[in-house]
């Protein structure tokens, strides 16, 4: 547990932070995200709880956790905070750097942080966790079956993921003759991100190219990288505009 002196310190010189993380007797963090967009994160995190709740009940208090690119670990601390053992995964040691130091400012020392890439997260793991949080991830990188599979291979029975989706394409394809066809299962946008990986912006994937699931992919390629069922939850009546107009979305993937 830090003194107030060492987190106002230490507030100020981490700075700038990408979220607003509130420490108690006024001490906090300014995002940098406009004020307009600040809620998506209400909305996540109430989605989230919601369905852990609904999925684990009382059994949530003392279940592993896996927060999968946790950047200033804001969800980290919100799982411990409900008494759950949390690990801290991020391609970023700057990120890493910052989330260390809000789990001591919040209270919570015992949140663990690893620097890894979703790409080799079985392998570096090298075990499982009852619950994955892959939030705001699978939108940057350029492989999602790979990191899917990734996913997939350390949880233990839940994963929640929130994504940006595109719109649907329905359609279908010839498949080696005129009158030979399949149907898509949904759709992948490959999206340049150059601009802002190169800037050295904190929150893009590890490479400048992403990829974006349309629904159906998302729930398609679910099932097929080892989770037995998925479904998109329905956003709350307030939800934040992205969520309500069902441009980003929060999926649960069931191990069983
Ligand atoms: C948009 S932020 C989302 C952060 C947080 N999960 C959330 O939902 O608010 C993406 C985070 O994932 C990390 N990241 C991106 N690609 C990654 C990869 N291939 N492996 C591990 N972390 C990655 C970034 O460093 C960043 O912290």
């Amino acid at each position: 547990m830090l003194e107030p002196q060492q987190i106002r310190q230490g507030v100020e010189e981490l700075g700038p932070w990408f979220y607003a993380h509130d420490f108690g007797n006024g001490l906090k963090t300014t995002p940098l995200i406009p004020p307009q967009v600040v809620g998506i994160h209400d909305t996540r995190l109430a989605m989230v709880k919601s369905e852990i709740q609904r999925f684990f009940g009382a059994r949530a208090r003392g279940i592993s956790c896996l927060d999968i690119g946790c950047h200033e670990g804001f969800y980290s601390v919100a799982m411990a905070r409900h008494g759950m053992q949390v690990t801290g995964m991020d391609a970023r040691e700057e990120n890493l750097r910052r989330a260390r130091f809000v789990a001591a400012a919040s209270g919570f020392d015992g949140v663990q942080y690893c620097q890894g890439r979703v790409e080799t997260l079985a392998a570096d793991q090298g075990r499982t966790f009852d619950l994955t949080l892959f939030l705001g991830v699978l939108y940057h990188v350029e492989d999602p079956m790979l990191c899917l599979r990734q996913v997939a291979a350390v949880t233990g029975e839940l994963c929640l993921i929130e994504t940006q989706v595109v719109d649907e394409v329905e359609g279908y394809t010839e498949w080696g003759a005129q009158e030979w066809k399949r149907p898509y299962k949904g759709i992948l946008a490959l999206v340049d991100e150059s601009g802002e990986f190169h800037a050295g912006n904190r929150e893009t994937g590890v490479t400048p190219m992403a990829t974006c699931p349309s629904p159906k992919a998302l729930l398609f390629m679910l099932r097929q990288a080892g989770f037995a069922r998925a479904e998109i939850l329905t956003p709350p009546p307030d939800a934040y505009e992205q969520h309500a107009r069902g441009k980003r979305v929060v999926c649960a993937a069931y191990k069983v």
